[in-house]
């Protein structure tokens, strides 16, 4: 008899499951939420500010130089979420540990950078991309499996960049653009990529940093202070991140570089620009920006929260006052784990997202206590801290009790593990 094949219906649309297919209901039932559209939601306040701080800064003719896309769907191919940013096929990003697949070929975006390539093909040059991205992860205050990102492309051609001066280029001598496809393009120097010239290079670098740090300042103000990481991204080169300082921690607010120069000549014939781009995270400065403590808040539909952000304007500034702090209620959960498992094989990301799944809301810090090997059998066993906490109720203990057992009912299902 045939093999079944089981498949999914997301918006609609069905999808052919696989060895892949680790999205859940629950993740499914996000998509279209939209938080960054909604209005009066903090994270829609900050999109706006963000654009608003693009459209002054670009203008030509009197109009605003960037194109916003802010509705694109969160379902994407490998190819774009990966194979056109030049991401190894053996990239850890790509894990299935790490990203929520829908089956081989789908996953919900784990970036906005995914609709880069093909913005740049369809003859984009300066545009932005906001929107829903999906990630699998711990589970604490700062992170959610769903969170927002802002992406943006600016690119240049040669009489923009060096106004006044033509005789500088983007290109080295040794870079044939009537051949580009066939240029081995290295980054082997840490300043620039081996096309560019270092003069185009250093240009790019010093107006992406100065764009970045002028829209920190305008979101935060002058006495903010920032500093710059050297990173790693496979569509970039040279790559940064921008780290704020906020409450004693240097927080990473966002990830930027200069565009790697295949992907441009991917996108289209040789087009003769440079760009930069680079992705932010909205709920990371909406959290600093106004003092929210728990990143579950943005989900919030609770009167206490959603007024707080109602009708304010832009540049108001909003410190979030909690409603009141329900109490937090820690359950732990030990478990020896069977024989084909051990410690480190322990798919920790997987039992997370089972703990949501069942758990919802509530959940809001797992955390590893404990891990132990038994001297004699050898037999290896994991204890985790679950805390729950409700955002606008008290919880009793009877009904964590409840929810915690049912976790520990569906751990033991999917893998097997004896509880201690
Ligand atoms: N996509 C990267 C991330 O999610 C951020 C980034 C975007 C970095 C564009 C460089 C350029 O971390």
């Amino acid at each position: 008899a045939p093999k079944s094949v089981s498949s999914i219906q997301i918006k609609g649309q069905n999808f052919i499951c696989d060895d892949y297919t680790n999205v859940t209901p629950k993740m499914i039932s996000y998509l279209g939420r939209n938080l960054h559209l909604q209005k009066n939601n903090p994270l829609s306040i900050v999109r706006q500010r963000i654009v608003n701080y693009f459209y002054s800064s670009f203008t030509k003719r009197g109009h605003p130089a960037f194109s916003v896309y802010d509705n694109l769907s969160p379902i994407v191919t490998t190819k774009q979420n990966f194979d056109d940013l030049l991401i190894p096929t053996d990239h850890p990003s790509r894990a299935k540990s790490d990203c929520y697949y829908i089956n081989r070929g789908t996953l919900l975006r784990a970036h906005m950078t995914a609709h880069q390539s093909e913005l740049l093909r369809s003859g984009l040059d300066n545009f932005l991309m906001i929107g829903d991205v999906y990630r699998r992860d711990e589970i604490d205050s700062t992170h959610f499996p769903v969170f927002h990102q802002v992406d943006a492309v600016r690119s240049q051609r040669k009489e923009e960049l060096f106004i006044g001066k033509p005789d500088l280029e983007i290109f080295e001598p040794s870079y044939d653009q009537e051949n580009a496809h066939a240029y081995v393009n290295s980054i082997d120097d840490p300043m620039k990529q081996s096309c560019h010239t270092l003069e185009a290079a250093k240009l790019m670098e010093g107006q992406l940093k100065s764009h970045l740090i002028g829209l920190t300042k305008v979101l935060f103000g002058d006495d903010i202070k920032c500093r710059w990481v050297d990173a790693y991204f496979p569509f970039t080169h040279p790559s940064w991140e921008l780290e704020i300082y906020y409450e004693n921690n240097w927080l990473e607010v966002l990830g930027c570089g200069i565009v790697r120069n295949e992907i441009l000549v991917n996108a289209g014939p040789s087009r003769n620009t440079i760009a930069y781009a680079f992705g932010l995270g909205l709920e990371r400065l909406a959290m600093a920006l106004y003092k929210i403590p728990d990143i579950r808040l943005m989900w919030s539909t609770d009167s206490g929260f959603v007024t707080q952000f109602e009708n304010v304007d832009l540049n108001e500034d909003i410190t979030y006052k909690p409603v009141s702090s329900y109490p937090q209620c820690t359950n732990d959960m030990s478990f020896w784990l069977p024989s084909h498992l051990t410690i480190d094989t322990f798919m920790s990301n997987d039992f997370y997202d089972l703990v949501r799944d069942v758990g919802g809301d509530i959940i809001e810090q797992v955390k590893l206590k404990d891990k132990f090997v038994h001297p004699k059998s050898k037999k290896h066993s994991l204890c985790y801290s679950i805390v729950y906490r409700h955002l606008e109720r008290t919880l009793t203990q009877a009904e964590v009790n409840q929810v915690h057992k049912e976790i520990e009912k569906a751990v033991v299902d999917a893998y097997n593990v004896v509880i201690r």
